[in-house]
């Protein structure tokens, strides 16, 4: 009887170490990497090569330093320009962010 025990408690001991080594990976499903950088206007993307996105980003990340997002729609164009002057300065903008900040702006402004 112990003997038997024994062969069992081995078989059931090589059985586990059995099953073990031979589990396969598991596999992980490929999924398509996205860029970084991607075309996605509803990310705050700095690097953007469109105007807007990246005009957006800035009013959203660099022009809500000091306050909350303003309305863009609250001012026209015209109303905008004497105060994006003095806020890309207070915002310490480079030209190009100036620009892109600029055209996000004029894009949304009041019609
Ligand atoms: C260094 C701080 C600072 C930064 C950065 C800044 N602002 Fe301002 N902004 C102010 C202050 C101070 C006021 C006046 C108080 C207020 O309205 O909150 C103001 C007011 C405004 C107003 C209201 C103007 C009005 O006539 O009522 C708008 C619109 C505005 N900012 C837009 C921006 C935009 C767009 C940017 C990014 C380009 C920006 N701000 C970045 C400090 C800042």
């Amino acid at each position: 009887m112990k003997k038997l025990v024994l062969l069992f408690v081995m078989f059931a001991a090589f059985a586990v170490i059995y099953s073990c080594s031979h589990k396969t990976a598991p596999t992980i499903p490929s999924r398509p990497v996205e860029a970084v950088t991607g075309n996605k206007p509803d990310t705050a993307d700095l690097s953007s090569s469109d105007p807007l996105v990246a005009g957006k980003a800035i009013y959203e990340i660099k022009c809500t330093k000091c306050h909350q997002k303003k309305n863009i729609s609250d001012w026209t164009q015209e109303e905008w320009k004497p105060i994006l002057n003095s806020m890309v300065k207070k915002s310490k903008l480079n030209d190009l962010e100036i620009s892109q900040v600029t055209q996000y702006v004029n894009a949304n402004a009041k019609k």
